[in-house]
Formats: structure tokens, sequence, C-alpha cells
């Protein structure tokens, strides 16, 4: 454990750690763009310069490792002068799009220039190199090879994290350039990741640009629904907008990464969204009140249980938190009476998955709804062979998708059912022919954890309330069981947790204070 000082604070880090960490740990911050705690030390980029005791010459900090007694300093005016000349000799060539360059508010140029820059350019405008802008170069990513400052992130992640080394550097000197082979694109699951990691405007993201300015978004904490992983995100919004997904730090779960199919998860959040109540009468479609339509939705499925414990069903989905999956359980069984119970899966593609983040089971919470009893596979089967042979008279179905099932097949299924009522964000298959349609807050929307497949209970948070006339599942749930009697108190999705913990195993002990923002294993 080397002691040295930072500044004239006295700071004490283990062996190995650089001068650039030593001074976040004690919330100094020194400049840099190449380096990237995730990616191995380039040290090309200078901008980390500091002043070291006894060294004649400035030192790069994210590539000297501190070592006893050091006394370093970030503050001088020699230091200072030199940041300001690397910005200086970085600024040059760089175009002047700054204005309607879409990564302003994050661009780390734009950022270091107001507090070291701030010079006069001494270069005349028509000597700048002009290099090809607004590329697509392949997968999420437009590129803009005028605005690199070449600091090599993007080509380490490629060699380092996806292994698939798509971008290299061309060309020498003031011409060096950014750019992938001709006919050889940007070809990995995880592209997306290079617009986080690009420190400039060069890498951006094609779906994200010119949506909004990034001081416009708010953020919460959130958990990509995408596929059985859990990674980490951050979710971005305006008003009731969901604009974008970006990866959040979580050292067992992502790293700093997503996959680019989760990233794209967002949408699910604007589009086609079910927005008001509905229900369908001689195959119209007919607005109604949630204050009609709960109470008759209670009633169907209690009487359909009273004509005996095969002729109410629910169906779930692993697209709901731990909660909503409890609250369902607990309709099904303890308010209906009935052993139809079971859930079915989301699974886009081909249950692709790669050994690194993303997995085959498209859904963020399988493992949570196996955990609370909920089956799937031959209890799924049996319940559709049920629901096929006439038997469910209600049905309660959350999301759109039943099994592997076509929209025909879907449709053709639920004819069998006499009153089907559903619950989900957006329009699809079951909507369309669902009796009645209760819209329901979408991820962004509202609160509640998932269990990974890893079995790492997580928390996602709500950034905006529910859009239109959708409701919190959790709520509605509460608000379902009550019609039918249950006298249920919960009063939000913590008190559901507080509830599942004190009575599922698995989750036993655990409290959104003890799951946090980083999420908690669940027993085995
Ligand atoms: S494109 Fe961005 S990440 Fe890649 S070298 Fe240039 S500035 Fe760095
Ligand atoms: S790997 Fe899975 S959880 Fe992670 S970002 Fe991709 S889809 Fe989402
Ligand atoms: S961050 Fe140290 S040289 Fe680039």
């Amino acid at each position: 454990m080397p002691n040295l000082t930072i500044n004239g604070i006295a700071v004490a880090v283990p062996d190995g750690t650089t001068i650039l960490n030593a001074a976040k740990t004690i919330g100094v911050h020194v400049p840099h763009y190449c380096y990237h705690p995730r990616l191995s030390i380039a040290g090309n980029c200078r901008m980390c310069l500091v002043e070291v005791e006894k060294f004649p010459k400035l030192q790069t900090a994210c590539s000297t490792v501190v070592t006893e007694g050091m006394i370093v300093r970030t503050d001088t005016e020699k230091v200072r002068k030199a940041v300001t000349g690397v910005l200086e000799l970085i600024l040059i060539h760089h175009p002047i799009d700054c204005p309607i360059c879409d990564q302003a508010g994050e661009c780390g140029l734009q950022n270091y220039y107001m507090t070291y820059g701030l010079h006069k350019s001494r270069y005349a405008l028509e000597d700048k190199v002009h290099k090809k802008k607004v590329q697509d170069i392949g997968g999420q990513i437009v590129l803009d090879a005028e605005r690199c400052i070449l600091c090599s992130r993007c080509v380490r992640f490629l060699d380092e994290v996806t292994q698939t080394r798509e971008l290299h550097i061309f060309s020498r000197g003031d011409h060096s350039e950014i750019s992938v082979f001709p006919g050889r694109p940007l070809s990995n699951d995880y592209t997306g990741n290079l617009a986080d990691i690009c420190p400039v405007g060069a890498l951006t993201s094609k779906d994200f640009r010119f949506k909004c300015r990034v001081w416009f978004l708010k953020g919460a904490e959130s958990i990509c629904t995408g596929c059985s992983n859990g990674c980490n995100v951050e979710a971005h919004f305006k008003g009731d907008i969901l604009y974008r997904l970006k990866p959040r730090e979580n050292e067992a779960v992502n790293r700093s990464w997503m996959c680019d199919f989760g990233r794209l998860e967002y949408k699910k959040a604007n589009d086609a969204r079910l927005l008001a109540p509905f229900v369908r009468e001689g195959g119209a479609e007919k607005a109604v009140s949630w204050g009609a339509l709960v109470p008759r939705v209670a009633l169907e499925l209690s009487r359909a249980a009273e004509a005996g414990p095969d002729a109410a069903a629910v169906i779930a989905s692993p697209q709901l938190s731990n909660e909503e999956l409890y609250l369902a359980r607990r309709i099904a069984t303890e308010l209906l009476g009935t052993r139809n119970l079971a859930f079915t899966h989301r699974a886009p593609g081909d249950g692709f998955e790669d050994g690194f983040l993303i997995r085959a089971d498209k859904n963020p919470n399988s493992r949570g709804a196996r955990l609370l009893g909920i089956p799937d596979g031959a209890a799924f089967d049996a319940l559709v062979e049920r629901i096929a042979a006439g038997t469910v008279r209600a049905l309660l179905v959350f999301g759109n998708v039943v099994g592997s099932f076509t929209e025909a097949e879907t449709a053709a299924l639920l004819s069998k059912v006499p009153f089907v009522a559903q619950v989900g964000t957006n329009d699809g298959p079951v909507s369309k022919v669902a009796t009645a349609v209760m819209p329901s807050a979408s991820f962004a929307e509202r609160g509640g954890t998932f269990t990974s497949h890893a079995g790492r209970v997580q928390r996602f948070r709500a950034g905006f309330a529910p859009r239109g006339k959708a409701r919190n599942t959790v709520d509605l749930l509460v608000e379902l069981a009550n019609r039918m009697g249950a006298g249920w108190t919960f009063a939000g999705e913590a008190s559901v947790f507080h509830a599942l913990s004190a009575t599922e195993a698995p989750f036993a002990g655990m409290t959104y204070e003890s799951v946090g923002s980083q999420g908690q294993e669940c027993k085995p």
C-alpha cells in the first residue's frame, strides 16, 4: 500500500495503482481521453499530464504507477499550460461543426475546452485536413472521421472486448484516420458501446443521433428486458418518451457493456402502446373506464372459478417483475383456486447466446417466475391443451405471446375462451382478440425487481408516470384481487416485495435496500 500525496492530500492505495486512479479515490479528476477503465492503457492522448516531484518532465497519470512517498500535483500552472497545449494540438484539425455535433453535452472535447482550452486558434481555417463525414460503418454506428482525436479506445474495444477487430487507424501524421476496411463493416453484437466510449462525437449512435439534446434527458436506473442476463442500464427519457438505454456499470453482470439488441429494447416503451382500456363486443372495440372494467374482469374470473378448478386460468409472462408474478400467482392459486397457471416465453430471434452477455432466453425474469412457483414447459403445454379443449371459461393473460403461436394461431386458440382479459403494454396478437384489454405501464414507468438467469435479484425503477391511461401492474392486480375479495393492503411494489421476501424462501431476508442498485444473489 504505497503512501503518496496528491495536491497535498495524503492517500494510500494498493500496489500497482496508477496516479489517475489514485487521484480518483480522493475525488481529484485528471482529464483524459484515451484512458478507459475497462481497456488496456494506451497513453497516447497526453491529456492526463501531471507533475511528480523529482521527475524532470510531466508524467502521464494514466500509465504511471504510484510509488511510496510520491508527491503529485495536478493543479499547477505547468500542468495547466501543458494540458492547454495538448488541447490546442488536438483541435488543430478538429472540424468546425461543434454547434451541430450531436455529441454536444457529453463531448469530452467541448467539456475540457471550457476548463483547459479557451485559447484562440493559431491555425488557419483553410489549412485544416478534411476527412470523411457521416459514414455508416455498420452496426448501430455512424463515423465522422474528422472529429476523431485518435485516442484508439474504439480499436482497443474491438481488439480486447469483442475481439472482432473491425476498426483500424490508417495513414500517418495529420492524415491518420480511423476507419473500417472497404466492404468489412462493423459486424458484432456490441457496436453501440463504441458510441459510449468514444470521448468525442466521432462515433455516434445511428438510432439516437439528432433525436434529443442530452441535457434535456433525465435518467432512471433500470434493467434491460431483452434477455435473462439482466444487464444494468440507465433509461434516458424526456417527458414520457424513452430515448435510449445506456449500460450502467455492474462488475458482476455486464461490467460497462450491453448488446445492440438490448439497446433497442427502449422502443417497446414508445411504440404500439396500449394507452386506454377497452372491451371488444361483437368484434368491435369499445372504450371503457377502469372503474367499469376491473369489476367486470373480477366478476368474470370469479364466476369461471365457481364453475370448477379448470375453468379459470392465468398465463403469466417472464417480462413481469417478481412482485407482479407473485401477485399473479396468488390470484390464480388463492382467489381462483386453479391449477391453470403457467408462463410463456417471448423468444425473438433464434435463441442465440454468445457466452459473453447475450442469453438464449430473451426474457428478464424466467428464473423469477420459476422460483415463485410458476411453471413453463410441460405445464404451459397442458394449459394450452385445456384451452384448446374448451375447458377454460375465463382467462387472464399477461403480454402478447402465447407459446410460439403465430397471430392467427393465437386468435384461433383464444377464440375457445369466452372471456379473455389481457394485461399488456403493447398492441399485439392477444390484444387484437381479447375481450377486455387492460393497458399496463412499461418497464420505464414502473418499478420492481427481476431475477436474472444467474439468480441475481435486481431493481429497476420508474422514470416517469405510466403513459396515457396505462396503469401500474401491481396496483391493477391489487385492485383486481380485492374485487375478488382478497382484502390485500399492498401499497406499491415495495410492500409486495416485503411480503414476498417474508414467504418465498429464495428471496428470504431481502429488502429493496439490500438489493440496492447492484443487485443481490437469491438463495439457491
Ligand atoms: S473514433 Fe472515437 S474512440 Fe475511436 S479513436 Fe477516434 S476518438 Fe477515439
Ligand atoms: S445481453 Fe441481454 S440483458 Fe444485456 S443488453 Fe443484451 S439483451 Fe439486454
Ligand atoms: S489518458 Fe493518459 S495519455 Fe491519454
